[in-house]
């Protein structure tokens, strides 16, 4: 329990330490990718997107590694990923950074009923990053997953802090799973502030 405690301290850290070493600092507002993967998707993102920062965060080391080599060959400044898991990555982001965007992209469904409390997209989730979230902020959610798509629907529509809204999906770049998948489904959503 207590090498437990001493790795999650660890980890906090290192992420307060990416945030304030990779990003301009206080004012900035940054695109974020949870579960980013090798970095497909955000790469491209950030080509077409040089005016913003482009974090991409995931669980996995060996994904973030290869997203790393990947972002050495293209060499954008606005680009950055680091290991991390996402609520922990959230509850270190200093003050002074919010987050104009958040892309989940086929993240892991969980189907089964005793695993669904391990999904990313929960009401407490929602709301800790819709305070994160500048005004007119984004959510695009995108899964393979129709039971995951209708659970993320009816959350987003019942949450104090996020709505969905009718609109199109703002850039298309298939990511690793998208290719791999049959069909998808996705949510737009807004903060309601
Ligand atoms: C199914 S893969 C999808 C990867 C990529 N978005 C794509 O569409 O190809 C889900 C990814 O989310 C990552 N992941 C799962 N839970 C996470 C969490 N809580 N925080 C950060 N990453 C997470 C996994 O390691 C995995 O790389």
């Amino acid at each position: 329990m207590a090498a437990y405690r001493t790795l999650t301290q660890q980890r906090r850290s290192e992420a307060r330490d990416f945030l304030t070493r990779a990003l301009p600092g206080a004012g900035t507002s940054i695109v974020w990718e949870i579960g980013c993967g090798h970095g497909h998707f955000l790469t491209a993102y950030a080509k077409a997107h040089p005016e913003v920062h482009c974090v991409g965060i995931d669980i996995s080391s060996d994904r973030i590694e290869r997203a790393l080599r990947k972002r050495e060959r293209v060499r954008l400044p606005n680009l950055h990923f680091f290991q991390a898991e996402a609520k922990l990555f959230l509850e270190e982001m200093p003050l002074g950074l919010s987050l104009s965007t958040i892309f989940i992209l086929f993240p892991d469904p969980w189907p089964k009923l005793r695993h669904r409390k391990h999904r990313i997209l929960q009401p407490d989730f929602l709301l800790n990053a819709a305070k994160r979230t500048a005004p007119n902020g984004r959510l695009y959610f995108r899964t393979d997953d129709l039971t995951y798509f209708r659970d993320a629907m009816q959350i987003i529509e019942a949450h104090p802090s996020w709505q969905p809204v009718a609109e199109l999906w703002p850039f298309e770049f298939e990511t690793v799973f998208q290719q791999r998948a049959a069909t998808h489904y996705s949510v737009v959503a807004a903060t309601r502030k």
